[in-house]
């Protein structure tokens, strides 16, 4: 395990070889869906850029790029129950299709709050992809149209997702054991 792994106790979840596989399913996947017609693909930042640039790149489709910011933890590890938009759309949506592309489905709080947000702007589609999805941690009943792998209830970080900003830049998807 790399210096910066070893400083919180965890233990590797899926790996990069396993993760770029699905990342291109997905893609593959999307690419159908989307059926020659264009598409705005949200980036819901922070956590899920590593994801969307990986997936957009699967996707052959005429992509347009879009970002949208939205915080819910704060530097804790539990959902603080309240979804705040940081970082808004540049472009209107209404009559688009539209991808919205988010690291992880923990509660469903995030995904259920920007799906109302972005539904309300009139896409003609609106579609979700999520890299990981705890079944168990959901309080909504929100499923993203595409999950590429169905996690326990446990934290997990790297490929994006962190613990205080860190352990982003982990090539693979870890679960956090216990802090030090
Ligand atoms: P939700 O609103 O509870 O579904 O939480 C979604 C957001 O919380 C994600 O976009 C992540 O930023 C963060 N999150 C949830 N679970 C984890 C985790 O296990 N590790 C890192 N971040 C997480
Ligand atoms: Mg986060």
């Amino acid at each position: 395990m790399s210096q910066i792994a070893s400083q919180l106790k965890m233990s590797k979840l899926i790996d990069e070889k396993k993760i770029a596989a699905r990342v291109k399913e997905m893609g593959e996947q999307i690419t159908k869906a989307c059926k020659n017609e264009d598409l705005i693909a949200v980036c819901v930042l922070k956590g899920s850029f590593m994801f969307y640039s990986d997936l957009i790149r699967s996707i052959d489709a005429d992509i347009r790029s879009d970002f949208l910011g939205c915080a819910s933890y704060g530097d804790a590890m539990k959902s603080s129950g309240e979804v705040k938009l940081t970082l808004d759309l540049t472009n209107g949506i209404e009559g688009k299709n539209v991808l919205l592309v988010e690291d992880i489905v923990d509660s469903g709080l995030t995904m259920s709050f920007l799906q109302k947000t972005l539904a309300a702007r009139n896409p003609k589609r609106l579609m979700s992809a999520a890299l990981l999805f705890k079944p168990e941690a959901l309080k909504t009943n929100y499923k993203p149209d595409y999950v590429g792998f169905e996690i326990g209830n446990e934290f997990v970080v790297g490929y994006g997702l962190d613990y205080q900003n860190r352990y982003r830049n982990l090539p693979y998807i870890a679960v956090v054991n216990s802090l030090n």
